[in-house]
């Protein structure tokens, strides 16, 4: 424990933690994007498949038990995921005021880690909305507990709604692209036998989430779904 402390105190301590705790992430939003494509096989379908998530586990655990587990190592995840980008900010500003650290001067200013930071800052924003919207139901207009599809239904029925849901999944694709990209850097995966797979990973990750997520809302705007 106190190696995996002494590790995180370095730059590249924080940027493995982000890159692992990414992986997790990634792992989590791959699985969610393929669990609401349920939606094309119907309300029946989509509402189940949102029971089973809570009756994962049983008999053993009891009705949620596990389906919360899963809910902590994520919210742990995002957690140290969203502290580390913030203390490796710090990092890199500190580093600009110290005239000799040009490497890192350059690091901090490029293009993809600003996307990262904005996007991610507005990624945030779209969780708490999201979680407010879809889970608790605090910001729906008919929320049903259980009614996954009735709940998206109505969602998707406004234009504002799904727009901003379009919005954030491009802003997704990108926080994704980016993240994918030099998270293999960090975990040391930037081997001359490697290095080719790189960009089309990084793509194919950020374009296959992203499209499969954008299938919801636009499907409902289009009438595919109804
Ligand atoms: C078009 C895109 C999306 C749609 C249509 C969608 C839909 C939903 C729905 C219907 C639920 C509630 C499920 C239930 O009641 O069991 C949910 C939960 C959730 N979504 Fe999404 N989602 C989308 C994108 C995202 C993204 C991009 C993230 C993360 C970055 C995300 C994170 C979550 C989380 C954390 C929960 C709560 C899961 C739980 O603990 O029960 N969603 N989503």
């Amino acid at each position: 424990m106190r190696r995996v402390v002494q590790l995180y105190k370095s730059t590249i301590g924080k940027k493995i933690m982000m890159a692992l705790t990414g992986v997790i992430l990634v792992g989590f939003v791959l699985g969610h994007m393929i669990g609401n494509l349920k939606a094309f096989q119907g309300a029946e379908k989509i509402d189940a498949y949102g029971e089973f998530l809570r009756e994962m586990g049983s008999p053993i655990f009891g009705h949620g038990q596990v389906l919360w587990l899963v809910r902590i190592v994520l919210i742990v995840a995002f957690i140290v995921h969203v502290i580390a980008a913030l203390q490796l900010t710090r990092v890199g500003q500190k580093a600009r005021r110290e005239k000799y650290a040009k490497s890192l001067e350059y690091e901090a200013s490029t293009y993809a880690s600003r996307t990262m930071r904005y996007g991610g800052v507005f990624l945030l924003v779209f969780v708490v909305y999201h979680l407010l919207h879809m889970t608790t139901g605090t910001m729906h207009p008919d929320f049903q507990i259980g009614g996954i599809y009735h709940n998206l239904q109505v969602a998707f029925g406004s234009v504002v709604v799904a727009g901003f849901y379009l919005v954030a999944m491009a802003a997704l694709g990108f926080h994704l692209f980016h993240g994918v990209w030099s998270g293999f850097q960090t975990l040391g995966l930037n081997h001359p036998r490697y290095n080719r797979y790189r960009r089309p990973l990084a793509v194919g990750v950020a374009v296959v989430i992203a499209l499969g997520f954008v299938a919801i809302p636009i499907s409902f705007l289009a009438g595919i779904l109804s």
